[in-house]
This record gives C-alpha cells, structure tokens and sequence, in this order.
C-alpha cells in the first residue's frame, strides 16, 4: 500500500485530507510540524507528502531543505495561500515537486497527487538488467524489476546502456508498442549518477498543443488569457535530474524547435518571459513512430532527429527474439504467483507451445497480461494450455506486417549483421559478403524445399541451372530426393 505523510498544523485541512487519502486507498500518516515531518521521514519511507508552507518553527521551505537534504526524493506537494505565488515558485526550485493554492478543490488534489503517485512509481521501482544465462527471477518487493532477455539484440543494448547510461546523453528509444521502451528508459534512470534527482515522464499524446510549451517551459502570469499566475514548467521543476519524453513523435512541431534550444544549450524561457533560465536536464525520448519516415513526411524535426538519433536504441518486437520468451514466461508466472499469492509453480509443456506458437502483436504487454490472467485463474499449481487466453492462430498472421513494417525489419536485421558481415576475410570485401549471403539463404531455401531443386529455384526466382552452379560454387550438398 503506498503511504502519504501530511504536514499541517490546520487540524481541520489534516483531517479533509485523511479522508480524501484513505479513499485513494493510500495509507495516512499526518504530522503537526516540520520538525516532527523531517524525523518522521528519516525514519520510514514515503510515496507522497503534503507540505504546508505556513507552519510555527520550521516552515515549509525550511522542512522542504532539510527532507532534500536527507536524500529523500519522494514527490512533496507545498500547500501555500493565494498571497505567497514567490514561495510556491522558491518550493519548486528547492525540489518541490508542485504546489497546490489553497483553497484547492478536490479534483485538482486528485489531479496532482496522482500524477504525484506516478512519478514516485517511476523512480522508486529499481530496474535491472538480466545477466546473461542468469535466471530471471521476479521482483518481491523492495527488489529491482528485471529486463528480461538473452537474445543477443537485447544484450547488445543492455552492454550499450551500460556504456551510456551515466553519461549525461540524451537517448532515443524506439519500438513497437509494449515492447519495454519505458522500462529500458527507467533503467537507464537508475544507472545513472542522476537517480537521486526527480525522473519526470511528459507524454507527449496525453498534452493538448495549447497547453504543450506552458507545461514544459512554464509561463510567467498574463502570458496569454488565463494566465492568472506565474507556472514552473517541466524543464524548471525537474532541474538536474531526467526527463522522458513518451510518445515524442507526437511532439507539436512548434514545440520541437524548443525542445533541441534547450538540449543544446540548455536554456529557455518561460511563455511571455524574457528572461533566460537555465536548466540541467537529461532527456530520455521514446515512440513506436518510424521517425525517419515522420521526418520524411514533414511531421518531425530533421534537426531534432538527428540530435536524438546519436544514441538510439531500437527494441525487437517479441516476434524477433522468441528464445527469450519463456525465460519471460517463467519470469512473469513468478512474479504473478508472488503477488497474488498463489501455488502455481509450473506452466505445462503444451501450454509452453501454445505460447511460442503466438505472433505476440501487443509484444511483451501482451504476454504480460495473458500470464497475469492464467495465474489468477490457474486453480491448481499449474498453468495449462486452457488459462491461456491468447488471439486465435491466423495462418498468416506474420503476413499482417505491411510492405514497411517487413523492409524496416529486414533492414535492422541486416543491419546488426553488418559488424559480423565485415568480419568475412578476402580481399574482395564487397564480393565476399554477397557470396556469404547467397550462400546462406540457398541453403535455407533448399533446406526448406526439402532439397527439390525445381521448387527452390522456383522460389528463387532463377534457373535450375543456375542453381546448380550456385550449389557447386559454394559446395552446398544436394539431398538426393528433388533430384530428377
Ligand atoms: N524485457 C522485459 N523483461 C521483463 N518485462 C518486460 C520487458 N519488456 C517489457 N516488459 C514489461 O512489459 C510491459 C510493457 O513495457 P513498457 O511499458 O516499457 O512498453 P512500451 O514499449 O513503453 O509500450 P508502449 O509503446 O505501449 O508505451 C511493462 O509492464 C514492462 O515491465
Ligand atoms: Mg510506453
């Protein structure tokens, strides 16, 4: 159960409060000063707290420094009045992580302490990385969520974000929906020397364009109608710590040019402002949008591309890397079974094949949700075919790909083999690596055509003769059947 630490001395505001938390479902714990919040803090974590600003012996601000300063990163909301906007803005300098005018309105308390919950999830949940061959095993709680996978795509990036990670770089992540961009954004997070600084997510789909460069610039009071008061933006509140743009190819245009000033130079200004504010950042982006081809089509940024593209690490789709799936398996089947406290130990070898059979579409989300399902409804200690409830087989389910999605997926496979291609000896570099290609998928396209000739050169596409010389060339054994 998250728990929340309120901090006022207004006996009536803490008790609106309680109820209003323990209604979220969140554990309450109230405080009648500052003092007695610091010592509070320092003696058990919290995923919230509630600060008033106006308090007998330490106030607000004071209380804020000294929570910092015991290394607690836990989101703190400041409660101050109407009158004092300078303190709301020195509480978000000081790592507040907003602020709330009293009197606020419920929905505006529920707006942003939720938002507040989803912050402290991101940075609290540790995520490692799986070594390889090491067995996944789930998080309990209190210990690290884990990236499953041995594929070598995936150990690639894992050695990658190892090399970036603390490097103060912005990186690209991309891939098909549920494929664990977030997660690989939030591990980079907690392997870098910035995971004691806030983590911001800004989901670039969930902003209406209006609202997109006050939310992360800010925005100084009579900027634009409505504009009552001076509002810290993202790149202000989440100074030296890191940002994650989700969904960044749905970024406005407009705002996209911003965006690159303040990676390159770190500096912006707030909306109907002049002045220059500095800001330390680390930006992490995110999309399952082909950004070449949105540059192409004029809906992203050249410029900004290329400047996020310089570290870009592209997830496979599920698909791609199925031997990692039933280490996934066996790692979700653990991780459900610990947290709904149920027996089952196994998933059955039919149910297994089932599995593997699956196009996965909806990647590791998919069999995320599908494991979840088959462990709550699994009675005994085992999982069988029937919990599984995945889409129907469609023969042709891989032909679902578009004529895109298949060239883009050959060129990033080629792409990878491209070091182990150069490895190819001869002085004929170029000659050589077509001739090792060639060479490859003769062989598979025989061996798939059950050593018929005719078949495979159908297939093909070229003579039997000139099958017969390609075989000779590079000494590919002919089976006997298929011959005429
Ligand atoms: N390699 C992995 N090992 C273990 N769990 C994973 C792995 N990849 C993804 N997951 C889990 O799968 C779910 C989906 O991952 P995530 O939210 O990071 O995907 P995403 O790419 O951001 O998806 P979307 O594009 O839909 O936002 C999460 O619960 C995540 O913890
Ligand atoms: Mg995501």
């Amino acid at each position: 159960m998250e728990r929340v630490l309120i901090v006022d001395d207004d006996e009536g505001l803490v008790y609106f409060l309680r109820r209003f938390f323990s209604r979220e479902g969140l554990d309450v714990c109230t405080c009648g000063s500052g003092t007695a919040a610091v010592e509070t803090v320092s003696a058990q974590p919290f995923d919230l707290i509630l600060l008033d600003y106006k308090m007998p012996g330490l106030n607000g601000l004071d209380t804020l420094k000294e929570i910092r300063r015991r290394q607690v990163k836990t989101p703190i909301i400041v409660m101050t009045a109407y009158g004092t906007m300078e303190t709301a803005i020195e509480a978000m300098r000081l790592g507040a992580y907003d602020y709330l005018l009293k009197p606020f309105d419920r929905q505006e308390l529920q707006r942003l302490s939720r938002d507040a919950l989803e912050v402290n999830r991101l940075m609290k949940e540790v995520v490692d990385i799986c070594e390889p061959g090491a067995t996944p095993s789930a998080s309990s709680e209190g210990s690290p969520a884990r990236i499953v996978g041995s594929n070598r795509r995936m150990q690639e990036i894992f050695k990658l974000i190892g090399q970036v990670a603390d490097k103060d770089v912005t990186i690209l992540i991309t891939g098909e929906s549920g494929t664990g961009k977030e997660l690989i954004a939030r591990a980079i997070y907690h392997h870098s020397h910035r995971k004691e600084r806030p983590l911001l997510a800004v989901n670039c789909a969930a902003i209406p364009e209006t609202l997109f460069e006050s939310e992360l610039f800010g925005h100084e009071r009579g900027a634009f109608t409505g504009a009552d008061r001076v509002h810290i933006g993202r790149f202000e509140a989440c100074h030296g710590g890191t940002l994650f743009f989700d969904e960044i190819g749905d970024m406005p245009l407009s705002t996209q040019a911003k965006i690159l000033r303040v990676i390159q130079y770190g500096e912006f200004e707030r909306l109907g402002g002049t002045q220059k504010i500095k800001t330390d950042v680390r930006t992490i982006a995110a999309t399952n949008k082909d950004l070449e081809r949105e540059v192409a089509e004029g809906r992203f940024r050249e410029d900004l591309y290329w400047r996020l593209k310089i570290i870009s690490i592209h997830l496979p789709p599920l698909r791609e890397r199925m031997e990692d799936l039933p280490a996934l398996v066996e790692y979700f089947r653990d991780r459900f079974s610990r947290e709904y406290r149920t027996t089952i130990r196994h998933v059955d070898s039919a149910a297994l094949e089932r599995l593997k059979s699956y196009f996965w579409p909806g990647n590791i989300r998919e069999l995320e949700n599908c494991m979840r399902r088959a462990v709550l409804l699994a009675p005994g200690d085992v999982i069988l075919k029937e919990h599984l409830d995945i889409g129907q087989d469609k023969p042709g389910q891989a032909q679902s790909e578009s004529p895109e999605q298949l060239s883009t997926r050959l060129y990033r496979n080629l792409e990878d083999l491209i070091p182990d291609l150069l490895k190819v000896s001869g002085t004929n570099i170029h000659g050589s690596i077509i001739d090792t290609v060639e060479r490859v998928f003769i062989s598979k396209v025989l061996s798939q055509c059950g050593f018929n000739q005719v078949k495979a050169a159908r297939m093909l596409g070229i003579s039997r003769n000139t099958l017969r010389n390609r075989m000779k060339k590079f000494d590919i054994p002919g089976a006997q059947d298929g011959l005429p």
